[in-house]
């Protein structure tokens, strides 16, 4: 029984304020903080109304505290829906779904806690025994980064052949590593810069960051003896020029229609032995995604994050439209956990893998590891350096330790 709701207002990554929650149940607790965008979809839910925190601060907590007290935390669909009454907006925008999604999550972490259990376990049963793989944001440009840095937003890698998490999430940053040396080896002016999710953010042409990148790939791979595989996120609605009806490259000073489009990004695929591309068209581009599926998704996820935005009846469309073969999940899209988890189960049931992930702006709240894990998500999109990303990759580790039956995901 909820006894307690308490809102505060805390530092993100980028040193802008969100909202970290408090849920104090006569015997749990849970605390869960609420990420930002940068790179954010036009339809996902508002994080908060205009005035930012603090226009909701004292309210809502009034409002959430008087509807929320006394009831069961375990009754998380009936207080998400609750949260949405109380809202009354169809995109959250009275209270922001920042602190809907943080309420939600801090209720099922203080439902958990009142059974002893972690969340991953409260939300996948004692059955879970498959571990996410850390997709690791290695360079970054677009909307993350400087205007000389690269027009693609991230450039990430897997470790696919890693035999645990320890051994993925240091194959990772091994290559984090490696690549701050290959970028000094192009620019000397380099001075170790990096963007908004901890990768580098380097003064080169797209072309020759992934050259690198697949280098720094094959380089470490080889000396760790397991496949590492590159993989991008093209955040393509920063690059779309409606009134133009092309893609900008500003950065290589060159401008793509759709089906030059298309067949760029096959041919990164194909050249580089890609293993995920996340975002590679516009958020409204359906047929630019189905188009791309068709041709490589045997060999290669395509991923939709500003095209799905977390939204299960997006997601439906995109399925009847073969229009991508994975979708990021991220809970502060669509404002609660239990609408995640309606999303994530229809992905499943049509064969698009889920990848529980991070944002731009982070705060070291943990619980996406646990909703990766607990969620049988494959992957878990959460960069690979830096103290707000290093908080969910770490809790991958004490994951691991408390499960010595599981093993990696597989696809
Ligand atoms: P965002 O971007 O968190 O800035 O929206 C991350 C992404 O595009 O995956
Ligand atoms: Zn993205």
């Amino acid at each position: 029984i909820i006894e307690d709701v308490q809102i505060r207002k805390i530092l993100d990554s980028r040193g802008n304020p969100t909202v970290e929650v408090d849920v104090i149940t006569w015997n749990g607790f849970g605390r869960a903080a609420a990420p930002s965008g940068a790179s954010t979809g036009s339809r996902e839910v508002v994080s908060f109304p205009e005035g930012g925190v603090d226009a909701i601060l004292s309210e809502a907590e009034d409002i959430i505290y008087s509807e929320l007290i006394g009831m069961d935390a375990e009754d998380i669909v009936t207080i998400d829906e609750i949260l949405r009454e109380v809202d009354g907006t169809e995109n959250l925008s009275a209270i922001g779904g920042n602190t809907t999604v943080a309420v939600s999550m801090a209720v099922a972490k203080a439902a958990a806690s009142s059974y002893n259990l972690p969340l991953y376990k409260y939300l996948g049963g004692n059955f879970v025994n498959e571990l996410p793989f850390p997709l690791g944001n290695m360079m970054n440009g677009g909307a993350h980064a400087g205007i000389n840095a690269p027009d693609i937003q991230e450039f990430l890698v897997v470790p696919v052949g890693a035999n645990n998490v320890v051994e993925a999430v240091f194959a990772n940053s091994s290559v984090h590593k490696r690549l701050k040396e290959l970028i000094q080896t192009k620019d000397s002016n380099f001075t170790g810069g990096k963007g908004d999710e901890g990768g580098w953010v380097p003064n080169i042409t797209n072309d020759a960051a992934l050259e690198i990148q697949a280098q720094a790939c094959e380089e470490v791979g080889d000396e760790l003896g397991i496949e590492i595989r590159p993989s991008l996120d093209m955040a393509s609605s920063e690059l779309w020029d409606a009134d133009e009806g092309k893609y900008v490259y500003a950065q290589d000073g060159i401008k793509r229609d759709t089906g030059d489009q298309i067949e760029f990004v096959k041919d990164i695929i194909e050249t580089y032995n890609m293993f995920y591309v996340e975002d590679p068209f516009d958020e409204s581009d359906f047929d630019g995604f189905a188009q791309l599926t068709a041709k490589v998704g045997d060999k290669c996820l395509i991923c939709g994050d500003d095209l799905f935005v977390t939204n299960k009846e997006i997601l439906a469309k995109g399925i009847e439209m073969n229009a991508a073969n994975a979708i990021i999940i991220k809970p502060n899209q669509i404002g609660s956990l239990s609408e995640t988890y309606a999303t994530v189960k229809l992905a499943k049931e049509n064969n698009v893998v889920p990848v529980v992930s991070h944002r731009s702006g982070e705060t070291t709240d943990a619980t996406i590891a646990h909703l990766a894990v607990g969620l049988g998500s494959p992957m878990i999109k959460t960069g690979a350096i830096g103290g707000e990303r290093i908080a969910k990759l770490n809790e991958l580790i004490r994951i691991e330790e408390e499960l010595p039956n599981a093993h990696m995901a597989s696809f």
